[in-house]
C-alpha cells in the first residue's frame, strides 16, 4: 500500500508527509494521529519506528501555536558554533542536518544574523527533506552583508533584508527579495522583530544562528523553544554559541524542561522555553538546601 512498509506499517517519509501539515490537535486526527490517555499521540495503525520518532520529535512543535520563534544551533561540546577562523561545515552530523531542514520545513521564516550571512553563504532552503521553503530573513543593521550572497541572488525563496537607517543595501535588488528598513537600534529588539514577521504573515519564526542572534533571541525572552544539538567534538576556541549575563551561582541557573534525543552521534536537547524557571529560591522547603 502507498506509504506504507512491506509488512504494512506507515513510513518515515509518508509520516512526514502527513505531519508537514499538522498545526492543531484537529489536524493530527484527520492525518491518522489519535492522543493517548497521558496526552502523547501516536499513529492510528501499524507504523515504522521511523514514522513513530517523527511523531515524538516533532508533534509538539507542529501543535505549538500559529505564532513562535524557536532556535536551533549545533555546537561542539566545548560550546563552539564553528572554528576559530568562522567554519561551521559541519559542526554536527547528517542527522542533525536533516532535523535542521525539517525545523525550516515547519517554520514560516528563517532568521539568520549578518556574521552567518556574510561567513556560511546559507541557502536556507529545505534540501533534506520534503517541504516548502521558509522566507529567508537577514538582520543586517548596519547593510554590511554583500548583495551577493546566495539568499539574495538565486530566487529560491523570498527573502527579507532588515537594514537599520544607516545600512547601505543597494538601491535595486533582485525579484523576491524585500529591503525593509527598521527606523532605529530599538527595531531591532527581537520581540519587535517577531512582530513585523508576524504582521508579514510569517507566525512561525526559525532563529537559525548565529551564536550572538540566538543569544539576543534567548536574553530578551523572545524564543519559545531552543534546539541544541551537540557533537562528541573539541574545538578548544572557535565562535561562541550561547552568551548572555549569567548567574553568579549555579543554583540560580537556568533549568528548562527539556527533552533529548540522539541523532547518529550528536545529541539534541529541546528546551521548552514557555515554563517559567526563575531562580532557585534558597528559602523554598523544596530547595535542595532549603531545610
Ligand atoms: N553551528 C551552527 O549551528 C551555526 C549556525 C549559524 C552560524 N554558525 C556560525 O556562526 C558564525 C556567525 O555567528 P555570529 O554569532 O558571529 O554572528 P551572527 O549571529 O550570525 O550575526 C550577528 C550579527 O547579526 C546582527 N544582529 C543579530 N541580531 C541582531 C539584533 N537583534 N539586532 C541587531 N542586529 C542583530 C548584528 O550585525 P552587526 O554586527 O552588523 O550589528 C550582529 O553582530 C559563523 O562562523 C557561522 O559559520 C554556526
Amino acid at each position: 500500500m502507498n506509504g506504507t512498509s512491506s509488512a504494512g506499517a506507515l513510513t518515515g517519509s509518508s509520516a512526514w508527509r502527513r505531519l508537514l501539515t499538522v498545526r492543531t490537535p484537529a489536524h493530527a486526527r484527520s492525518v491518522g494521529l489519535v492522543e493517548r490517555s497521558d496526552g502523547t499521540w501516536c499513529w492510528d495503525g501499524p507504523a515504522t519506528a521511523a514514522a513513530t520518532d517523527l511523531v515524538a520529535r516533532y508533534l509538539p512543535l507542529c501543535l505549538a501555536g500559529p505564532r513562535l520563534a524557536f532556535a536551533q544551533l549545533g555546537q561542539s561540546v566545548d560550546g563552539f558554533i564553528a572554528t576559530r577562523t568562522g567554519d561551521a561545515d559541519y559542526v554536527t552530523g547528517d542527522e542533525d542536518r536533516r532535523h535542521l531542514h525539517r525545523l525550516r520545513a515547519l517554520a514560516d521564516a528563517v532568521l539568520v544574523g549578518a556574521g552567518t550571512a556574510v561567513s556560511d553563504d546559507p541557502r536556507l532552503t529545505v534540501r533534506a527533506c520534503e517541504g516548502a521553503h521558509p522566507v529567508r530573513v537577514v538582520l543586517d543593521p548596519h547593510g554590511r552583508v554583500p548583495a551577493d550572497r546566495h539568499v539574495f541572488t538565486d530566487g529560491s525563496a523570498p527573502t527579507l533584508w532588515l537594514v537599520g537607517p544607516d545600512g547601505r543595501p543597494p538601491h535595486l535588488v533582485a525579484e523576491g527579495v524585500t529591503v525593509v528598513w527598521l527606523p532605529d537600534r530599538e527595531a531591532f529588539a527581537p520581540q519587535r522583530l517577531v512582530e513585523v514577521l508576524n504582521r508579514r504573515g510569517l507566525g512561525r519564526v526559525l532563529v537559525e544562528g548565529g551564536g550572538v542572534t540566538v543569544s539576543r533571541f534567548l536574553h530578551a525572552g523572545a524564543l519559545e523553544r531552543l534546539y541544541v544539538t551537540v557533537a562528541p567534538v573539541l574545538l578548544g576556541d572557535g565562535v561562541p554559541g550561547l552568551r548572555f549575563d549569567g548567574p553568579d551561582v549555579m543554583r540560580a541557573a537556568r533549568r528548562p524542561p527539556l527533552r533529548r534525543a540522539f541523532l547518529g552521534e550528536d545529541t539534541l536537547f529541546e528546551f521548552d522555553l514557555t515554563v517559567p524557571t526563575g531562580p532557585i529560591d534558597p528559602t523554598s522547603p523544596t530547595s535542595p538546601t532549603g531545610q
